[in-house]
């Protein structure tokens, strides 16, 4: 299952100098494209003073202004598009929990560009033509049930488009039709794996090789106990629908280092959150995307949200970012300190006798915020053991982040289950108020 060089395509074969060539060069053509037919571009490069010709290194692009999801609102729902409405096949949205979602469209080639990143991403993953794939990301707006999907037939496997939730069928689906690779949200396998529990199927016994999860974060212990209890290589893929989906990035399984950036078509930065400066490589900051050969939404210097860092590339000649730790959205700041839920993960999958379940809640007194921790019990854990797990998940996070919590071990089966992207915060702040 290892990756073997006559695997790679085309892209992923180039050297290093080649690579950097063809960015500029389509770079370039992108920031023309973009300048000459989306007006939103033209009058943001038009007020910093900046034209598409002046672009004529890499770090020249750092002359050029962002993009917000702010912009994208703003411009709801074909003012992004750089062509003719009818060259659009499809569209995806954004779920949009506060306001307008966004729209986001592609051409005919985008979608093929986009399948090509997917094949390649899953065949990184380890996933081969041939292999039986589960896709249990959700099919509909959202980029992650299509994406995988049109991916994993590019890559020339069996697709079973399962979508999300109908989990005892999910398990059924899987003990009788024997894929080799699920592509699933990592909560939403967690709740698959309670389910082979109730149906009395050992999850290691499955035909399941590898998992290729993403949409949300998840740890490193998280990896683990999913690997462990599965008896499988997990693996991170990430995508955003902006940049186009699921397969802007993927970690390699001979590697599981971080994930590679599919740099030949999606251009990353890391620029300091507050300040928009450009950081050096191997600096955490907020990542920074810049499409290279989109045509229906071609995007520039489009702000993630997403805290990560760039690292040199391993088992590509790409560069990789770090599994990303949390979105500048998902930070709760606690009496001045910051805290983000994957440092809860890393907390709570470590304490003995809780499951990998959580959830914070957070309520507010007179001027106060306070936060739960509220963790499940494994289900074989001696009621005595909870006061235990309680006092060493509050003494782990004052030690380790540096600030008071609550936590509360709950029942098994008590908190709501994923079957998506899961929630991790309940905000009851606002009801508390006054
Ligand atoms: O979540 C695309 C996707 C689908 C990626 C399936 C991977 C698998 P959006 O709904 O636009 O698109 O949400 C994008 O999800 O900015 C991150 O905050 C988060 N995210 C996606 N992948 C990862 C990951 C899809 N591997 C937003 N690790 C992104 C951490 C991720 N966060």
């Amino acid at each position: 299952m290892t990756d073997t060089t006559d695997l790679l395509d085309a892209g992923e074969r180039l050297g290093p100098d080649e690579l950097r060539a063809l960015q500029l060069e389509r770079l370039r053509s992108t920031l023309r494209h973009a300048y000459d037919h989306v007006p939103f571009y033209r009058d943001s490069f038009d007020k910093a003073g900046v034209r598409p010709e002046d672009c004529r290194s890499l770090a020249d692009l750092a002359r050029f202004p962002f993009t917000t999801k702010a912009d994208l609102r703003e411009n709801y729902p074909y003012g992004m598009f750089a062509v003719p409405r009818e060259r659009i096949r499809r569209l995806h949205a954004s779920s949009g929990t506060t306001g307008l979602p966004t729209v986001v469209g592609y051409t005919d080639d985008d979608l093929s560009m986009w399948a090509d990143m997917v094949a390649r991403s899953l065949r990184a993953a380890g996933a081969r033509p041939g292999d039986i794939v589960h896709v249990a990301y959700g099919y509909g707006l959202f980029t992650g049930g299509l994406g995988a999907h049109y991916g994993a037939e590019r890559l020339g496997c069996t697709v079973v488009p399962a979508s999300g939730g109908m989990t005892a069928r999910q398990v059924q689906l899987i003990r009788d039709l024997k894929p080799a690779v699920i592509m699933v949200t990592p909560s939403y396998m967690l709740t698959l794996l309670d389910e082979f529990e109730r149906q009395g199927v050992d999850p290691r016994t499955t035909s399941l090789r590898v998992g290729v999860f993403g949409a949300e974060p998840w740890t490193e212990q998280m990896r683990r106990e999913i690997e462990e209890r599965f008896a499988i290589d997990a693996v991170d893929i990430y995508g955003l629908s902006e940049v186009i989906g699921p397969g802007v990035a993927q970690e390699c399984v001979a590697t599981k280092d971080g994930l590679t950036v599919w740099e030949d078509h999606f251009y990353p930065e890391v620029v300091d959150p507050i300040t928009g400066e450009v950081l050096p490589d191997g600096e955490r900051g907020e990542l920074v995307f810049t499409s290279l050969t989109k045509e229906a939404m071609p995007i520039v210097r489009y702000r993630t949200r997403d805290l990560t860092r760039l690292l040199p590339g391993t088992a590509r000649v790409f560069r990789r970012m770090e599994k990303v730790t949390g979105r500048s959205d998902d930070m709760v700041i606690l009496r001045g300190v910051n805290l983000f839920p994957t440092q809860i993960e890393e907390i709570v999958l470590r304490t003995p006798g809780v499951a990998p379940h959580f959830q914070l809640r957070l309520t507010r007194e007179g001027r106060l915020d306070r936060l739960t921790v509220r963790a499940e019990a494994r289900p074989d854990a001696p009621a005595q053991t909870r006061e235990t797990a309680a006092r060493s998940i509050a003494l782990a996070v004052k030690d380790g982040i540096g600030v008071s919590v609550d936590v509360e071990i709950v029942d098994p089966e008590s908190l709501e289950r994923s079957v998506g992207k899961i929630r991790r915060i309940v905000d009851l702040r606002s009801r508390n108020a006054g």
